[in-house]
């Protein structure tokens, strides 16, 4: 299907969403603690907000969290709930679901639903709608709210998607709307060039504890580590670019990154923080410590929130780079996967995003963190090796066999299951590796 047409079905969906809510006054929304969920949440309060809707707004890990709601108001979940459809057909109430998790099953509400997810249009949910652009759609069904485009950029950057198929629209649309620009550069968080590129989570370069590596790097590449990164000259940025992709090549990172991060970089015109990059490590480092409701406020346009935010995201960096440094001799190797068993991890999700990206990128990447009586399991490969394995599927299997829960996307899935049986979960995550390689 062409994406036009994709697009034109999301609407259609997106519309009969807008609808729903309406009919109602209040609206209760669950959404999740990323980056994608917390940009989900701060479009769908603008447009409330806009269209005079009493709401509240709560962020869950996922479903496997309980949720609650009174009968008669309208349940809204954004990024998540398509992937849990026996769970929404028990709910008795209006139901709205923004979700690109890819659905699994058919639900069969007790009353109202309006599913809108680019799975069911023929849109892939993994690289070309996150949850932000889903809510994007469905904002401007309630409203004209094309401002939004800029926020909804950050959820699908922070879920690693591609500026294809529903973001490119939304792309074009902030272009047009005179909220996004795009320049050419490379794509790095703001601040001065030694702290960037020692901090940089996405792109990870490995300089973290190796001064004179980064030294060594700056002096081949000509560049004066304490100028500003937004105020290197156009030179600077190309020989600077040049220098990222082949330390990359050395570091053996998956080469699909590399279209991502150089030749052109967003700016955010509309919000608190400009750079793209940046605001997107400042609210998923926000999300990962639990201080959701900063990032929020920070997208609503609060400059204290912005603050605190900025700090958040100092410190979490650190605590990250510490963690990867910690854990990175621990990854073991099985048939057709790589995997790393944490106790009392920081979380799994950020190192083993980082790793499968950037240092362990030829086969999938499965990491566990045990804390208490949970495992909480993140799997990770690249966009190639994703054509055959499906993590989404390989995650749900093994969790069901082993009496737990998974799910998500091809490259991007995780599990909950119990400490006992992470042996074999691990083993069984790797049969099917194997038989999906095959
Ligand atoms: O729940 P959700 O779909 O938003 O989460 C996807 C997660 O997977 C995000 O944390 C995102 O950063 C990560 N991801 C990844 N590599 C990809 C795509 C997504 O690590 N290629
Ligand atoms: O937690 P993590 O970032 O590793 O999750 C990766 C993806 O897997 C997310 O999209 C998340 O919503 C999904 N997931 C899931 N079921 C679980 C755990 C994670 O669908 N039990």
């Amino acid at each position: 299907m062409s994406s036009g047409s994709a697009i034109n079905l999301l609407r259609e969906r997106a519309r009969r969403a807008a609808d729903l809510v309406a009919r109602h006054d209040f609206i209760r929304i669950y959404t999740h603690h990323d980056a994608d969920g917390i940009s989900a949440g701060a479009i769908i309060a603008k447009a409330l907000l806009k269209a005079g809707k009493a709401f509240h707004i709560t962020f869950l890990k996922g479903l496997n969290e309980p949720f609650e709601y009174e009968q008669g108001e309208l349940l809204l979940f954004a990024d998540m709930g398509s992937g849990y459809a026996d769970l929404i057909s028990q709910v008795d109430t209006d139901v709205v679901i923004l979700d690109h998790h890819i659905p699994n099953g058919e639900i069969r509400p007790k009353r109202n639903l309006a599913h809108v997810n680019p799975h069911l249009v023929g849109m892939d949910g993994t690289f070309e709608l996150s949850a932000s652009g889903v809510c994007y759609f469905f904002a401007n069904e309630l409203g004209r709210n094309r401002e939004l485009a800029s926020v909804a950029l950050i959820g699908a950057l922070g879920d690693k998607q591609r500026m294809v198929g529903g973001n490119e629209e939304i792309l074009r649309n902030g272009l047009e709307a005179g909220v996004v620009e795009e320049r050419k550069g490379v794509s790095l968080p703001s601040g001065k060039l030694r702290d960037v590129l020692v901090q940089s989570l996405e792109p990870f370069l490995d300089f973290y504890g190796k001064e004179e590596e980064l030294e060594e790097f700056l002096e081949k590449a000509r560049l004066d580590g304490d100028k500003e990164f937004d105020e290197l000259s156009d030179e600077e940025i190309r020989r600077l670019a040049d220098a990222i992709v082949l330390r990359l090549l050395k570091m053996n990172a998956y080469t699909g990154i590399f279209s991502q991060i150089v030749g052109k970089r967003l700016i955010l015109k509309n919000l608190l923080i400009k750079n793209a990059v940046t605001a997107v490590d400042v609210v998923n480092s926000c999300g990962r410590i639990g201080a959701m409701s900063t990032a929020l406020a920070m997208l609503l346009g609060d400059v204290e929130a912005m603050n605190r935010a900025i700090r958040i995201n100092n410190e979490y960096v650190i605590q990250t780079l510490e963690e990867l440094k910690k854990w990175r001799n621990e990854v073991k190797e099985g048939f057709c996967i790589r995997y790393l068993v944490m106790e009392n991890g920081l979380s799994a999700s950020p190192i083993a995003t980082i790793f499968s990206r950037y240092v362990f990128t030829d086969k999938p990447l499965i990491v566990v963190n045990i804390k208490n009586e949970y495992a909480k399991v993140s799997a990770r490969t690249n966009e190639a090796l994703a054509e055959r394995v499906d993590l989404a599927e390989v995650m749900r299997l093994a969790a069901e066999k082993v009496g737990g829960r998974g799910g998500g996307h091809r490259v991007a899935a995780g599990a909950n299951i119990t400490p006992d049986k992470v042996e074999e979960f691990l083993k069984e995550v790797d049969r099917l590796c194997c038989a999906m390689l095959a």
